[in-house]
């Protein structure tokens, strides 16, 4: 595996591959990979013949006050991580070479992005839309793989990918979690050890709410409250959102029904976490 810095470059080896016929996955990410990075790798390489892992911190995500400038980078790590998980290529481009001097050109998606962190972040998710649609048309792969722990990310990229016809396969794969339930996230490495402590309300408050769903209860605000009380008994949690949502199209829901996604953002200490579950209701 190597590592490539530039568009030009990483074009011509895409073309070398698809010429031979090879199918090629994208693994988009922000770097410092952890076991939930790896899954989406190993998958990857088990769909396809080529895969690129691309690592890159992008700017154009970050609100001001974010977390930009302190993200975590450690390319050797990353890079060695990659190709144990079967990476073919890391593609490292510079700020520069995605935002060269004079760049203009932003995509955005409505309504999907107008809740949940999209509401708490303004503009995250033209930043991502833009980055990931630069990737797209830097990579053109046959598919690519996005992490469920951004739920909404999924939708929106979805949502992208259709409305723009590109024709790239998204394939979201689960969230992994530590044994204790602590969902995988780079932005772990914040945390203290009395808020990661506290973190895990965050995964045991959804397990209790999939019990209360599977034992019978409908009624979304029900489940939400129920959330919003148990994390707010953890005193470390900042509660930013917890809401109870159609899993295609976000939609708040009072009635659960079809497929639901428990999605919430909570700050412990300067660090905010997210964490979601599917539930499909029957
Ligand atoms: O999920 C992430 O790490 C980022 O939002 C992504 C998709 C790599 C775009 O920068």
């Amino acid at each position: 595996m190597f590592i490539v810095e530039t568009v030009k470059e990483i074009r011509k080896i895409i073309k070398k591959e698809k010429r031979e016929g090879k199918k090629i996955g994208l693994v988009p990410t922000m770097g410092y990979l952890h076991e939930g990075h790896l899954s989406l790798i190993k998958k990857a390489k088990e769909e396809n013949d080529f895969v690129v892992v691309s690592v890159f911190v992008n700017p154009t995500q970050f609100g001001e006050g974010e977390d930009y400038e302190s993200y975590p980078r450690e390319l050797e790590r990353d890079s060695n991580l990659a190709k144990s998980a079967g990476a073919d290529i890391l593609f490292h481009p510079f700020v520069g070479e995605m935002y060269p001097n004079g760049y203009n050109t932003y995509v955005e998606t409505y309504k999907v992005t107008e809740k949940l962190c999209g509401a708490s972040r303004p503009g995250h998710f033209r930043g991502v839309t833009t980055v990931v649609c630069k990737l797209f048309n830097i990579v053109a792969p046959h598919r690519a793989y996005f992490g469920q722990k951004d739920a909404q990310q999924v939708v929106v990229i979805k949502q992208m990918v259709r409305d723009l016809n590109m024709d790239i396969e998204i394939i979201p794969c689960p969230i992994v979690r530590e044994k204790d339930g602590l969902a995988l996230s780079s932005r772990n490495t914040y945390l203290n050890e009395e808020e990661r402590r506290a973190g895990l309300i965050l995964s045991k408050s959804l397990f209790k709410a999939k019990e209360m769903i599977e034992n019978g209860e409908r009624d979304g605000l029900k489940i939400k409250d129920f959330i919003v009380k148990n994390i707010q008994g953890e005193p470390l949690a900042n509660i930013d959102y917890i809401e109870v949502v159609n899993s295609e199209n976000l939609e708040s829901m009072k009635k659960l029904e079809q497929e639901i996604l428990i999605a919430l953002a909570v700050k412990f200490g300067n660090t905010r976490l997210i964490d979601n579950m599917r539930i499909k209701i029957s």
